[in-house]
């Protein structure tokens, strides 16, 4: 199935690709701030018809569409369009996010990296790749020396899990904080190495269900803020390479 989950995150890639940086419908969801494309939706279009096709009796829990439950043990878990404001505005960072869940576990999960043309993937219990290389997480011990990521919530003006004091600290104790706009890609820099850790207040299921198999894969781990395991209902997540995730609960946890 990985080779299915694979190919349908690129091809949707393929869709959101060719509309970059031309005309395209943009709607509003919850307000102003809060977009959705004609390419997201052509995206999850294209998705939720190669499993209707190929495996019609999958549930599926999709972004723009909602849940399709079904009595399968299965459920496709879709980020059609993951950055749609970067897609939006030109900013070419924003992928497609697959996670498969069997009886409720992640056994794979797909990242395409649209623009970058990056493939990522992995299977329970078979390590993570890009592009078919293998790949895994940084070994940096040192919180002061580490790069890290996050990324903010629509709903930021409330400040939920106070993000923003949360930022503010975590900005003071790394070496340096980025905000990328798509939390698959965040999940995927940490799975190679390049992010010590990401963490977020407040994402959905179709956000984490393929990056946290990824980053687990690569050798690293991820929990909430206090270092309880997580299922892809849970709001707030921290990803780290396990060698810093201490140090990030406590800055996590003070703040
Ligand atoms: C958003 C992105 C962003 C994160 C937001 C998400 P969307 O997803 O992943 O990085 O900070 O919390 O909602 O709306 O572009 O699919
Ligand atoms: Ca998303
Ligand atoms: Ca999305």
């Amino acid at each position: 199935m990985i080779e299915d989950i694979k190919y349908i995150a690129q091809t949707a890639g393929e869709i959101i690709r060719g509309y970059f940086g031309k005309n395209f419908s943009v709607e509003f969801k919850s307000d102003v701030k809060n977009l959705v494309t004609q390419a997201d939706k052509e995206s999850e279009k294209a998705i939720i018809e190669f499993i209707k096709k190929k495996y019609p009796l999958h549930g599926i829990l999709a972004e723009e569409s909602g849940s399709q439950s079904k009595e399968s043990d299965y459920l496709w878990v879709i980020d059609p369009l993951d950055g749609t404001s970067n897609f939006a505005h030109g900013l070419p960072i924003f992928s497609v996010s697959i996670g498969l869940q069997f009886k409720r576990e992640i056994v794979a999960g797909v990242v395409y990296d649209i623009m970058r043309d990056k493939l990522y993937s992995a299977e329970k219990g078979s390590g993570a790749f890009r592009d078919n290389v293998r790949i895994s997480v940084s070994k940096n011990s040192i919180i002061e020396k580490s790069f890290l990521v996050t990324g903010f919530p629509y709903n930021i003006n409330e400040n939920p899990e106070n993000a923003f004091e949360k930022f503010i600290a975590m900005t003071k104790s790394a070496r340096a904080v980025r905000r990328l706009g798509s939390a698959a890609i965040d999940f995927c820099y940490v799975a190679e190495g390049v992010f010590d850790g990401f963490w977020e207040v407040h994402l959905n299921p179709w956000d984490i269900c393929a990056g946290k198999l990824l980053v687990e894969e690569a050798g690293g781990m991820v929990t909430d803020f206090i270092g309880q395991p997580i299922d892809i209902f849970n709001k707030t997540i921290l990803a780290s390479n396990g060698i810093i995730h201490k140090k990030m609960i406590s800055i996590l946890r003070e703040n």
